[in-house]
């Protein structure tokens, strides 16, 4: 199911369970959705596009229930090589969205046409060394654009600092019923700025699952993409 534009008004934090203890995933899981998230954030890595290797459709597919039990949605960031082979497969096994890397598809439109055919929600991303004019024309077939603010590949990085000036200028050039998803080093001295600049959907791995009490990083990491972020209307 796609991912309800309503999600799209006002900053909202998407935990990663990247940073989560694998043993215990499900409880992970629920203990965000209980604290209030409307998107989790799964990240799948192949070891081929990036270094690191993660999960794949049988863990979203494990973890689907839980999220939708909640009434929540679950975004799927694929940084695999030819995802192409692998979209139908995660939309089976409960992706709500899915987000393609440009870098690593190489008819980038039909790939967004086939996830949104299947009634997801489609994303491209960028990395950090992207430029914004490498999905011009993919982002009029995209439901959101996804901007890396650290390489791919591994969580506790540090935030590039350029990636607010980018966010900034991707705003500008996106109608603004697209939200900009901001995904690496976000936390507590990072989220101000980049929901000042427009991002919406802002991706948090280590900050929320490193902290003692997940569930209270959850809220006061909302709470400040909020008040630094909803003053402007979407698209500013
Ligand atoms: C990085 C992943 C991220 C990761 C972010 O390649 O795409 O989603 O979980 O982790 P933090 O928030 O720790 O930078
Ligand atoms: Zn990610």
């Amino acid at each position: 199911m796609a991912i309800p534009t309503s999600l799209s008004s006002e900053p909202l934090v998407l935990p990663s369970v990247l940073s989560a203890d694998f043993s215990r995933l499900g409880e992970a899981t629920a203990v965000v959705m209980e604290a209030g998230a409307r998107l989790l954030h799964i990240d799948v890595m192949d070891g081929h596009f990036v270094p690191n290797i993660t999960i794949g459709q049988p863990v979203v597919a494990s973890l689907a229930p839980v999220v939708h039990a909640a009434g929540a949605f679950l975004d799927v960031h694929l940084m695999i090589e030819e995802p192409d082979r692998y979209v139908e497969d995660f939309a089976r096994a409960g992706a709500d969205g899915l987000s393609v890397h440009i870098e690593a598809c190489r008819h980038i439109h039909k790939t967004l046409t086939t996830i949104r055919e299947l009634g997801l929600s489609a994303g491209v991303v960028l990395n950090p060394g992207t430029p914004l004019g490498a999905i011009e024309e993919a982002a009029r077939h995209a439901d959101f654009v996804l901007l890396m603010s650290v390489n791919p590949g591994f969580g506790g990085q540090s935030f590039i600092p350029e990636s607010v000036d980018k966010i900034r200028r991707l705003r500008a050039m996106l109608p603004p019923q697209v939200p900009i998803q901001v995904d690496g080093g976000v936390g507590r001295d990072t989220i101000g700025a980049v929901a000042t600049a427009g991002g919406r959907w802002l991706v948090a791995g280590s900050a929320v699952f490193g902290a003692a009490d997940p569930a209270a990083e959850f809220r006061a990491l909302s709470a400040m993409a909020r008040e630094t972020g909803s003053h402007g209307r979407l698209g500013r």
